[in-house]
């Protein structure tokens, strides 16, 4: 127990400490009757609790459908000095629960919840992710997502209001980049 406990703080300090917290994962309120057929195609990330793999730019993902009834997930980035482009999947394992959904991006991995708390498809989203680790602490991330590269700041307070009811600590929230970023 002693060695568990002190790998999970080293794990936890060195890798996960803004993210990670004590305790299973909590249960947000996800959005009702969510409809994927209109969450489909292109979000600007506007912000996000912090990940580790994406550091760069103009963060955009595109979600459309595989002739299998799997979703594209294409996620680009601009980072040192290039676009750079993954391509992931994503599936809804309930169709009762439409709005729980899993993305992974690669066959090896498993899929990550992707839970979509609120969207009115046509400005914003707010999404949620948590895995527990062992029941005993919770890794946690939260995105804001936009369709466009500007958010406005009153639909940002209200992303960032739905969060923090829903008891996730914003303080390790950071912008993303969206200036400078080539259209196409
Ligand atoms: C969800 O859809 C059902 C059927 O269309 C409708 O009766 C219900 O009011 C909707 N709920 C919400 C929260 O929009
Ligand atoms: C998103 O991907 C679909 C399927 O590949 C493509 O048809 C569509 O043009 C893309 N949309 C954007 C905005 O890139």
């Amino acid at each position: 127990m002693l060695v568990l406990s002190v790998f999970m703080a080293s794990l936890m300090s060195l890798t996960w400490a803004q993210t990670s917290r004590w305790g299973p994962c909590p249960t947000p309120k996800v959005q009702p009757n969510f409809s994927l057929e209109k969450y489909l195609g292109r979000w600007y990330e506007i912000a996000k609790l912090p990940t580790r793999f994406a550091r760069g730019k103009c963060i955009e993902a595109n979600y459309s459908l595989r002739r299998d009834g799997t979703i594209r997930v294409l996620n680009k980035q601009f980072y040192k000095e290039k676009t750079r482009s993954a391509e992931g999947t994503a599936v809804i394992p309930d169709p009762r629960e439409p709005s729980r959904i899993g993305v992974s991006f690669s066959y090896f991995t498993p899929y990550s919840p992707y839970l979509v708390l609120s969207t009115d498809y046509e400005e914003v989203a707010v999404v949620y992710s948590c895995t527990d680790v062992l029941r005993i602490f919770h890794i946690e991330f939260a995105w804001v997502l936009s369709r466009a590269r500007f958010l406005p700041p009153e639909t940002f307070r209200y992303a960032e209001e739905l969060l923090l009811g829903e008891g996730i600590d914003l303080s390790p929230m950071t912008f993303t980049d969206q200036t400078g970023c080539k259209d196409d």
